[in-house]
């Protein structure tokens, strides 16, 4: 593809403005700082600066232009990306042959969009009167049908295969992505959701029953090449943009609850599509939002569920709310008996995590026995610790001195107690990643490699100088690099950096190079005394190789003769001549 269309697309996007759409960015001098997405951490040390249109983390290493942070953000090829960037910079790529099939993945994606359609169809024919009846029943309009692209699969069991065997797709492929069960349609005579993958791609199905078959409620699509069910969260696409403006995301259940929330204009949700969370799908909603709301069932599985997810973020660091529920509510039923603005209210006055914690400590502690109630009063005062809040403290300090029967010093003396336990323990926690490698650790030849290396980015004399004087890095992947800065920087006259990055997608170990070459502070100009100091470094050590090389040589040499020629070589390299 066309270097120059993927420059101007990265051109009029500011990799500042990405990554904080994103996650939070807060500016600290030149540069911008960021908890790192691609590795697990809760400290900002991925930098992201305007200035070069880069960013790295300085934990894990982690660097590129905004193409790769999309591309890694987002698990999407480089192509992808770019239609992506491309919509955002309003740049038109339809000439860019972006549909090219490489892609293996291509035809699946098709196949879904395909049968979504056509239960779609369905629904609105005479056969899906039923279903809307039913749907209707459930408060489900024409708009949400819309909205959620809600479909329906018939009682003919083979009518998608048909349709779909008909337009060349063969039974294997659609066996191997759900489907097609046997010898017809996996789903037969249930009404249809789409699930989608992040980027909003219908990849499977949960399809209810809606009359009165005798058989599992929902029937979801198996792990297929496309669906992963632990690494997507249903609605996410679209609660992505909606947390921009909300600052919150809400974490529910059942999609049916999502739908509802939607019906009342609370459109920053996502369901688990059960109550179980990965690791990967409690990264993919920290990621959405630094406040979070759980707003499980009211029932025991709910309960757990708000427990359970709850310690997942906190162990993560992240601040997260709860909205429970009473007994025999989902968010769905309450909001249709109970109304908008009371389900409103409550999101609105949603509990922290560890008053939730505590609610629900209170409810199973037996206040007669001792022994319980000593437990409770310890938990509580580890709960209050955590939150690390005066007023907090106090409060609850006073409530538990009066629900207990104990007195506030006693308790307050075992609060400060468990207090410097947990800062002792917080202090042996760095605050900032030391970075892997310190440059003070490297010896002064790869300095003076990697300040050369600099300077061939940002000085056309040092590029001159380097044509010119021609010297032989000792590490191999620096010799490549700084020749393919020479073959951008021909081609194109400037090295703006974060195109260069874009030139080294693929070579992982260059764009590696060029981080860590970028994350030296050095002076912007250079002398030309700094640089033949530099030179000579890189020739000091070449001629050492040199030396070795002959020593060697000299070792395994029979011939008398020979051996003084090399020997009075390596005397000649000492004192500086060749
Ligand atoms: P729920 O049973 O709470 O679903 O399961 P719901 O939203 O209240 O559904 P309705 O109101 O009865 O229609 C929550 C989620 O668990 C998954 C579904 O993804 C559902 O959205 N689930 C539930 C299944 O996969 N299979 C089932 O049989 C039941
Ligand atoms: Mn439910």
């Amino acid at each position: 593809m066309d270097q120059n269309i993927i420059n101007e697309i990265r051109s009029k996007v500011d990799i500042v403005d990405v990554v904080s759409s994103y996650l939070p960015l807060t500016q600290k001098g030149k540069n911008f700082f960021g908890v790192c997405p691609f590795h697990d951490d809760t400290n900002p040390s991925m930098s992201v600066s305007r200035e070069l249109q880069i960013y790295r983390c300085f934990s894990c290493g982690a660097s590129g232009n905004v193409f790769h942070f999309v591309m890694n953000y987002e698990h999407v090829s480089f192509k992808e990306a770019l239609r992506i960037l491309a919509n955002r910079a309003g740049v038109e790529i339809k000439g860019l042959k972006l549909t090219e099939t490489k892609n293996p993945l291509t035809p699946y994606y098709e196949i879904y969009d395909l049968a979504n359609k056509f239960y779609q169809n369905n629904l609105s024919t005479t056969l899906g009167k039923k279903a809307k009846e039913y749907l209707s029943l459930r408060s489900v309009d024409e708009a949400l049908i819309k909205e959620f692209e809600i479909g329906l699969s018939l009682k003919d069991t083979s009518t998608l295969t048909r349709l779909l065997e008909e337009k060349g797709y063969d039974a294997k492929t659609l066996r191997l992505l759900g489907l097609m069960s046997d010898h017809h349609d996996t789903y037969i005579n249930r009404i249809m959701f789409p699930l989608w993958d992040l980027e909003g791609r219908p990849i499977g199905f949960s399809g209810r029953i809606y009359d009165d078959s005798n058989t599992n409620k929902y029937l979801n699509t198996k792990e297929t090449p496309l669906f992963k069910k632990g690494q997507l969260l249903y609605h996410y696409h679209i609660a992505r943009e909606e947390v921009r403006v909300k600052k919150q995301v809400v974490v529910m259940e059942g999609f049916m609850d999502v739908i509802r929330a939607s019906s009342i204009g609370i459109k920053n949700t996502v369901a688990l599509m059960g109550t179980a969370m990965t690791d990967e799908q409690a990264k993919l909603i920290a990621r959405l939002s630094k406040e979070i709301v759980l707003c499980f069932d009211g029932d025991e599985a709910g309960i757990h569920a708000n427990l359970v997810n709850g310690e997942h973020f906190q162990k993560m660091g992240i601040q997260v709310k709860v909205l429970p529920l009473s007994d025999d509510y989902d968010p769905d039923t309450f909001i249709l008996k109970e109304g908008a603005e009371k389900f409103k209210n409550l999101l609105e006055n949603a509990m922290h995590y560890n008053d939730y914690k505590i609610m629900r400590l209170k409810q199973t502690v037996n206040f007669h026995s001792e022994e319980e109630v000593a437990t409770y009063i310890n938990a509580v005062l580890q709960e209050t610790v955590k939150l690390n809040d005066p007023i907090h403290e106090e409060i609850t300090l006073k409530h538990l001195a009066k629900e207990c029967d104990i007195s506030y010093n006693t308790l307050e003396k075992r609060f400060q107690e468990l207090k410097s336990a947990s800062v002792t323990r917080e202090e042996k926690v760095p605050i900032l990643p030391k970075p892997k490698k310190t440059p003070t650790h490297k010896d002064k030849y790869s300095r003076a490699t990697l300040a050369i290396l600099y300077y061939l980015l940002v000085s056309d004399r040092m590029v001159q100088k380097y044509e010119r004087e021609g010297i032989l890095f000792p590490d191999e992947n620096a010799r490549f690099l700084a020749s393919e800065i020479l073959y951008f920087k021909r081609k194109y006259g400037i090295i703006k950096v974060a195109d260069f990055y874009t030139y080294l997608t693929d070579k992982d170990n260059l764009s590696k190079l060029t981080s860590e070459v970028l994350s030296q502070e050095l002076p912007e100009k250079i002398t030309e005394q700094e640089m033949d100091d530099y030179f000579g470094v890189i020739r000091e050590y070449n001629k050492n190789r040199e030396i070795k090389r002959l020593q060697k040589m000299i070792k395994e040499e029979m011939d008398p003769m020979e051996k003084a020629r090399l020997a009075e070589k390596i005397k000649g390299l000492r004192i500086g001549e060749c």
